[in-house]
């Protein structure tokens, strides 16, 4: 069973094809878009010896030449230094402008390959090959591509919708449990961002998804495509609507700052504590209910998932520091922080009118409650 949801952007609008064995149906689906039958593929170490073989075979059953480049697992991998050998690899193998390159791996492959895409040749099509849940659900979809550089993550990169996504959630069984709940992060931020019944939803299922349901699996990840299918549609170079995807993020880029974006906060996992923070503040400014940020936190204590920065180990600065790196983020906009906060589960809205003061006591609260 597959299911296709299709992101509308005029010329550029393209299908994400969610289900199970897709990579062993790639040919069929690439087959399309191909002007001649060769693709080039940008993966990563750990990815590579788990899905690069199956991939290959299954191109080369149907007809397509493959050429592979294996790149380091891990965020330095988005990096100036690996965008020149992706570029340099692709020109020695000489990708053409009509010809796809594809990106098998998580965010980090898909944001760097996707951008190497964007400048070479003045823009090659390429397609996602997504094989985590983070990159499924959010990175693969929307054509955000970049690097890293030492000034912050993401800060030099380019929008560059790719061809095509076949999101193979079989790949996701192979994933570490804590690389898959991090993932979930940003399934239950769709729920809490614009659809209460996604939440109740996942509420109701998501302990069998994390288990193992594939049927389950399926289905959260078409929902939650289809709401950022629908939202990068109405908003593609975020000039209003997609920064609602940030919502728990402005918080998230902090705290990861603050550990070093190390593995002590994976990205997920700052997501799902900066949603739960988000909806804490909300309540505090009597925007929201007040029993929605313990509904939240109960979710995700129910899955096994941090929701406190008591659940970070080691230091973390205080709460000035986190403020000040929070003031950093790209978001900030003339001086002003922008938060995403929420009327309730399911309607978040984007907003500069924070009194710094309710988030600073806030914080100090989270950082005492560690103590
Ligand atoms: N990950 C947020 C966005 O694509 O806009």
């Amino acid at each position: 069973m597959t299911s296709t949801v299709r992101v509308n952007l005029d010329s550029r609008s393209y299908d994400v094809v969610i289900g199970s064995g897709l990579i062993a149906q790639a040919a069929t689906h690439l087959a399309p878009l191909l002007r001649r039958p060769k693709v080039w593929i940008v993966t990563e170490d750990r990815v590579a010896p788990l899905h690069l073989p199956h991939l290959e075979a299954a191109l080369s059953a149907g007809g397509i030449a493959a050429s592979a480049l294996t790149l380091p697992a891990g965020e330095g991998t988005k990096s100036w230094q690996y965008l020149t050998q992706t570029v340099e690899w692709l020109l020695d193998e000489k990708v053409e402008r009509g010809d796809i390159v594809i990106a098998l791996g998580g965010g980090v492959i898909g944001d760097l390959v996707g951008f190497a895409a964007a400048i070479l040749r003045r823009g090659v099509r390429f397609v996602q090959m997504p094989s985590s849940l983070l990159a499924q659900v959010d990175s693969s979809v929307g054509g955000k591509t970049g690097i890293n550089t030492r000034h912050g993550k993401n800060l030099v990169g380019a929008f560059h919708q790719p061809s095509l996504v076949l999101a193979d959630i079989d790949l996701l069984s192979t994933l570490a449990p804590r690389d898959f709940l991090a993932g979930y992060g940003e399934v239950v931020k769709y729920g809490l961002l614009g659809d209460a019944a996604f939440f109740d939803w996942l509420e109701e299922n998501a302990p069998a998804m994390a288990a193992g349901d594939l049927a389950l699996r399926e289905e959260a990840v078409r929902w939650s495509v289809q709401m950022k299918a629908d939202i990068v549609a109405r908003d593609e170079t975020e000039q209003g609507d997609r920064a609602l995807l940030n919502l728990g993020h402005t918080f998230c880029h902090a705290l990861e700052a603050a550990t070093g974006y190390s593995d002590r906060l994976l990205h997920g996992e700052g997501v799902a504590i900066g949603c739960a923070l988000a909806a804490e503040l909300s309540a505090r400014l009597g925007l929201c209910p007040q029993e929605e940020p313990s509904r939240i936190r109960a979710h995700l204590a129910e899955m096994g998932m941090k929701r406190d920065l008591a659940d970070i180990e080691g230091d973390l600065p205080d709460a000035d520091a986190l403020l000040a790196l929070m003031a950093q983020d790209k978001k900030v906009l003339e001086g002003q922080l922008r938060f995403i906060l929420m009327r309730g589960i399911g309607t978040s809205f984007v907003t500069s009118d924070v009194p710094p003061d309710a988030v600073k006591t806030l914080l100090n609260e989270a950082l005492g409650a560690r103590n």
